[in-house]
């Protein structure tokens, strides 16, 4: 990218917006980051499930979910290393039960896991439910303690870095030049001014929200409500991934329970006796014992879902912006590999050599924007 004297603007302070903002800085660019309001971001609201195998994904989106988790590790490092702080990552593997073994051997991704009968399931998860006779053990997904750890490792990597932070800036328009190139954003600051900063490149991580600054993109909410129970020590090793529901546990026997999926909600916030009753139906389901463990948390937020569930990457209908949006149900898996992604297609000169550039490059191809062109 040629030196510009404005720096890259980052549209959203969620997880996209810092894995993005990280990247860059550590190439050396000057960045500044735009967020409305923190707490909204969805990389908050997950469960940090590292789990390209256990969603059950296929095609290009698993191939983007299995370069990403290759990546983890390092990514992680990186970010520990800038921030100083650790990131709650836990390759502790997650299984997938099922009704019967057909089923299993059925999922979309069993080639990559490990059959299990019922007793077998029964050992990798004591007191899982009746109804669970098969399963699948995936040992190479993971979590990672997006919520209190890894948001804020990232928010700090970020400043040690020298990125820029709004937080409260409200940004409502994108300005372009006569040839349409991005020039400027519109924006209120969270004192209630409205400014027009000027850019000349901008990456728009909205998340849910990314469609009210660009139309064009078919990005919609899909509400999720969780909760968390405290669980007793050592009570559960794996993520437990059911239909509907799942059971993350982290180090400290905090047991992170997720998720409805509401795509009808819109963007209504607040939790529903409807929504909590079917998280409260799936741990009777899938854990008996858990329905006991004292609460402690309960909260919802927006995933930013597209018609195919994939993200949307890399250049955009508005020359100057760049897309890192979209991720559905798997933006803590996929934030690795889209900083990385972004990066390489923003500043070429810093990233990897031309067989890696041509690699990312088919990836970035797949996740473009103009895949939805022309669909009703
Ligand atoms: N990644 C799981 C969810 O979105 O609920």
């Amino acid at each position: 990218m040629a030196a510009s004297p404005d720096p890259i603007l980052i549209l959203g302070g969620g997880l996209m917006g810092l894995a993005v903002a990280h990247q860059l800085a550590r190439r050396g660019h000057s960045v500044l980051l735009l967020s409305r309001r923190r707490s909204e971001a969805a990389g908050f609201v997950a469960a940090g499930m590292l789990a390209p195998h256990a969603e059950g994904l296929s095609g290009p989106l698993l191939q983007l979910g299995q370069a990403s988790l290759k990546r983890i590790p390092h990514w992680v490092a990186q970010i520990e290393a800038d921030s100083g702080l650790s990131c709650g990552l836990r390759p502790c593997g997650i299984v997938v039960p099922f009704e019967t073994p057909e089923q299993r051997d059925q999922f979309p991704t069993a080639p990559w896991g490990l059959s299990l009968d019922r007793l077998e399931l029964e050992r990798e998860v004591p007191g899982i439910g009746d109804a669970w006779r098969a399963g699948l053990l995936f040992s190479q997904d993971g979590q990672i303690d997006n919520r209190r750890q890894l948001m804020r490792a990232l928010e700090r990597a970020c400043v040690q870095l020298g990125v820029q932070f709004q937080e409260g800036s409200e940004v409502q328009e994108l300005l372009q030049d006569a040839s349409g190139h991005l020039k400027a954003v519109r924006l209120v600051s969270a004192e209630g001014e409205t400014l027009t900063m000027a850019c000349q490149s901008a990456v728009l991580a909205g998340g849910a929200w990314s469609a009210q600054l660009l139309p064009e993109l078919p990005v919609f909410p899909v509400k999720g409500q969780m909760l968390s129970l405290q669980a007793p020590k050592g009570a559960l090793e794996r993520v437990v991934f059911g239909p509907g529901t799942y059971l993350v546990p982290r180090e400290d026997g905090l047991l992170v329970v997720g998720a409805t999926s509401e795509p009808e909600a819109g963007f209504d916030e607040g939790l529903t006796p409807a929504g909590q009753r079917t998280l409260q139906e799936g741990i009777a389901s899938l854990l008996p014992a858990a329905n006991s463990w004292p609460p402690m948390e309960r909260w919802w937020g927006f995933r930013p879902c597209t018609p195919d569930e994939g993200p949307l990457l890399g250049t955009s209908p508005v020359p100057g912006l760049w897309l890192a949006t979209g991720h559905h149900r798997n933006g803590v898996l996929l934030a690795a590999i889209t900083a990385e992604l972004l990066c390489l297609q923003i500043s070429p000169e810093t990233g990897g050599g031309k067989e890696t550039n041509n690699a990312e490059g088919t990836l970035l191809e797949q996740f473009h924007w103009s895949r939805f062109q022309g669909r009703a």
